[in-house]
């Protein structure tokens, strides 16, 4: 089978290189020159765990070309996985989609299927559907619904050993042509749960999943908030309630919230569908405006603190959304340093990979960076600083020895908002320490 993918980002190459390591040939297509220049020298353009190496593995089974024509010509099936960013106003912008489809139309000399990957507003690849039956009368295009669960920084794993492959289909065609594509995954080892289902159902699949993820943090944040109100530990709280199957132990981490590209994206897009559906989701509304404070959680720490902070020198550990990604959209980094900027703070910020993409993020939103200092390591950011604004449990940060807090530090305030050190160890050293709901 012929398989392309439109797209080279998270999800399009991830995909694009796991097809290929289950023998099926492969073109992953991109307009970006620059990209699939670096992906024919074997170099990844995102930062990914294991993708180099499958990428080198598959080598033969994959092709990497901006000539897109060419092969969606050839294609069996299509792959569309290009990003969907928020607009201003929470909707998911649909452009990059549209232009990949009006792109298909006018190449495809077969019928063919194309498979939607990229996450998309509930109904959207039912209007796709309409688009193909209007402008191509010769040629039949069948649109399967195909939602990506995979995560940033685990996303050879999350695709490989799936946790489910939701795949809605709303003809026979398409539906041996994905069962048969599908197969590899469904085998030992892999064993992934294959689950078929109508189009509009798949597409909500993705979005009640994420927006149920982000509700799960928001809320033990919430708890998190109480408990350090009372003197409880939100570590023993969550540890507690996750003896209750329903209930698990994942995705209760407190902290200073959810980021990313994902979670602050999908759950304004599905805040934004159910509005304009008459049907308000009020949970996923308090879900959103809670994560907002939370993100700035660790400023109430530092207000109280120090009265004004004006030439105050500050740490920022962490840049990127979580650890193991070089991403920082929606970071909580940003809105800190940021508010901190304003304030007259100076920043040392330090991150393992993230640097080069938080300086294009302030230089993006023009904000002055002559307050900003950057560091390769931990101890040259932290020395000489008032406070450390932990942002990211990157390991490098959890294993830090934190007696060096108190030796370079000008003022050891550590401020974790990722509950990085456990308390029996800080309680051992004289920093200053405030963590999330501990
Ligand atoms: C998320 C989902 O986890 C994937 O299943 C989904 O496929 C993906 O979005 C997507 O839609 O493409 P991702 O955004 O890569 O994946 O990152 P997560 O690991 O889910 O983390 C998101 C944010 O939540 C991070 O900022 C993380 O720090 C935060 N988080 C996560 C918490 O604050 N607490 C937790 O317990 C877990």
């Amino acid at each position: 089978m012929e398989v392309v993918v439109a797209g080279t980002g998270y999800v399009g190459l991830v995909t694009g290189v796991c097809l290929a390591n289950m023998n099926h040939n492969v073109t992953c297509v991109d307009i970006d020159e620059e990209k699939i220049k670096k992906l024919n020298k074997g170099i990844s353009p995102i930062y990914e765990d294991g993708l180099e190496e499958l990428m080198l593995k598959n080598k033969d089974r994959l092709t990497y070309t901006t000539n897109r024509k060419n092969a969606y010509k050839k294609a069996d099936v299509i792959f569309v996985g290009v990003n969907t960013p928020e607009r201003e106003d929470g909707s998911a912008n649909l452009d990059y989609v549209y232009n990949v489809i009006d792109e298909i139309i006018d190449s495809l000399v077969k019928d063919t299927v194309v498979v939607i990957k990229s996450t998309v507003p509930i109904q959207t690849n039912d209007k796709i559907d309409k688009i193909f039956k209007e402008k191509l009368k010769n040629i039949n295009v069948s649109v399967v619904s195909n939602p990506e669960f995979l995560a940033q920084g685990t996303s050879i794993k999350d695709t490989l050993y799936a946790s489910r492959i939701i795949v809605g289909v709303e003809d026979d065609y398409s539906r041996e042509i994905m069962r048969e594509l599908y197969k590899p995954f469904t085998e030992e080892p892999y064993n992934v749960p294959y689950v078929e289902m109508d189009r509009k159902s798949a597409e909500m699949v993705k979005y009640a999943s994420n927006n149920f993820l982000a509700l799960k943090i928001s809320f033990i944040n919430e708890v998190a908030n109480l408990c350090g109100k009372l003197g409880a530990n939100i570590e023993n709280v969550t540890k507690g309630m996750s003896y209750d199957k329903r209930i698990g132990n994942k995705f209760l981490n407190a902290g200073i919230g959810y980021g990313g590209s994902c979670f602050p994206k999908d759950t304004m897009a599905l805040y934004h569908l159910s509005k304009e559906l008459n049907s308000e989701m009020l949970t996923i509304k308090s879900c959103t405006e809670v994560n907002k404070k939370q993100t700035l959680k660790l400023l109430e720490y530092l207000n109280n603190d120090f009265k004004n902070l004006d030439s105050i020198k500050i740490a920022i550990l962490g840049l990127t959304f979580k650890p193991g990604t070089d991403d920082v959209r929606n970071a909580a980094s940003f809105d800190n340093v940021k508010i901190l900027l304003e304030k007259g703070a100076v920043i040392n910020a330090y991150d393992p990979v993230g640097i080069n993409n938080f300086k294009k993020l302030i230089s993006v939103n023009k904000l002055d960076d002559s307050k900003i200092n950057y560091f390769d390591n931990i101890e040259d950011a932290i020395t000489g600083v008032d406070a450390a604004l932990i942002m990211t449990e990157w390991p490098i940060i959890k294993n830090f020895d934190i007696t060096k807090y108190e030796t370079l530090m000008n003022e050891p305030y550590v401020y974790d908002g990722r509950n990085c050190y456990s308390l029996k160890n800080v309680k051992k050293t004289n920093i200053k320490y405030k963590s999330i709901g501990r």
